[in-house]
């Protein structure tokens, strides 16, 4: 039982966004910009933001916030998008989700230009990873790849379950994984009698959202697992239904503890596994770094388009 700890891998990645930061502001007098554009007040959202902005310093790379109000209009959000759109020091645009409820996201989506769509949510550019002709790809699933390739895990020929169907994650990544020589089923809430595909997997993505959803008897031994949740728990009975009890501690001491998609009793049967927090988590904010910087140098053809 091996960890995929994420932590090195985004910091190989981090090296190499600086210094191509640095090359493109001396070769080009240019800084990669990132426009972060949030309407309402979710908390996690703001945690993201936060930790976007806080990297994209590090790195190098300008970020801003456009924040609007949690009853924003379509139109109001459409128009900032379009100001971005325009702006030639913004390189990359990206549209927080959750969205709130009254707004249609793809309505919303559909309206960054795809050359400055750093999540790869505009379906042009969904359209491009599924005929495997993107060099980009969102953010976490991206990250999983990298993890993936750190660690030396060929995926060609596994047989892959992917749980969650989100567009921000599982069905990218389906096509990801499937581009990469896997045969890969995609499973979601409604799969019938999904334990018989997740124990008949060689590697399982777990992105659902619900705590310890995949059990240990669901999975073969040597599995590996990707475990994208990230799950604040809060009650005790949710706690000792899902959390090791190593982390009872901090449990109590600051009133939640995170855990993941996958229960922790499965680990144990795994040959390798990302952890919850420390395994994918840190790479998706790292991708987006990543994005950032290509589109900047494709806006300066430093790199070649697709196929
Ligand atoms: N909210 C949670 N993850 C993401 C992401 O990858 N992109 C955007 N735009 N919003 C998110």
């Amino acid at each position: 039982m091996a960890i995929l700890d994420g932590k090195p891998v985004a910091e190989k990645i981090h090296g190499l966004i600086k210094d191509e930061v640095a090359a493109i502001k001396k070769e080009h007098g240019q800084t990669p910009g990132l426009t972060v554009i949030m309407a309402g007040d979710n908390p996690a959202s703001h945690a993201y933001v936060k930790s976007k902005s806080k990297l994209a310093e590090q790195m190098g790379i300008r970020s801003n916030l456009l924040k609007l109000p949690a009853d924003a209009q379509l139109e109001e959000i459409i128009k900032t998008i379009e100001i971005c759109n325009t702006d030639a020091r913004i390189h990359a645009v990206l549209v927080q989700m959750p969205l709130p409820a009254h707004l249609d996201s793809w309505k919303i989506l559909d309206h960054i230009r795809p050359e400055k769509d750093v999540d790869c949510f505009h379906p042009f550019n969904l359209g491009m990873i599924l005929l495997g002709r993107s060099r980009i790809f969102p953010c976490t699933p991206a990250g999983i790849l990298e993890i993936l390739d750190y660690y030396k895990i060929d995926v060609s020929g596994l047989k892959i379950a992917v749980v969650g169907r989100s567009f921000l994650v599982g069905k990218p990544m389906a096509m990801m994984l499937s581009n990469r020589n896997a045969t890969v089923t995609l499973c979601h809430s409604k799969t019938a009698k999904l334990e018989k595909i997740t124990i008949d997997a060689d590697l399982i993505v777990a992105a659902v959202g619900r705590p310890g959803f995949i059990k240990a008897d669901m999975v073969k031994p040597g599995v590996i697992l990707i475990d994208v949740g990230i799950n604040h728990i809060r009650h005790e009975d949710d706690f000792v239904a899902n959390c090791q009890p190593s982390q009872y501690e901090g449990f109590k001491k600051k009133g939640y503890a995170i855990t993941g998609d996958i229960h922790f009793q499965a680990y144990a049967k795994a040959s390798f596994f990302t952890p919850v927090p420390g395994g994918v988590g840190p790479l998706t904010v790292t991708m987006l770094m990543h994005n950032t910087l290509e589109l900047c140098k494709r806006s300066l053809s430093v790199t070649r388009d697709e196929k």
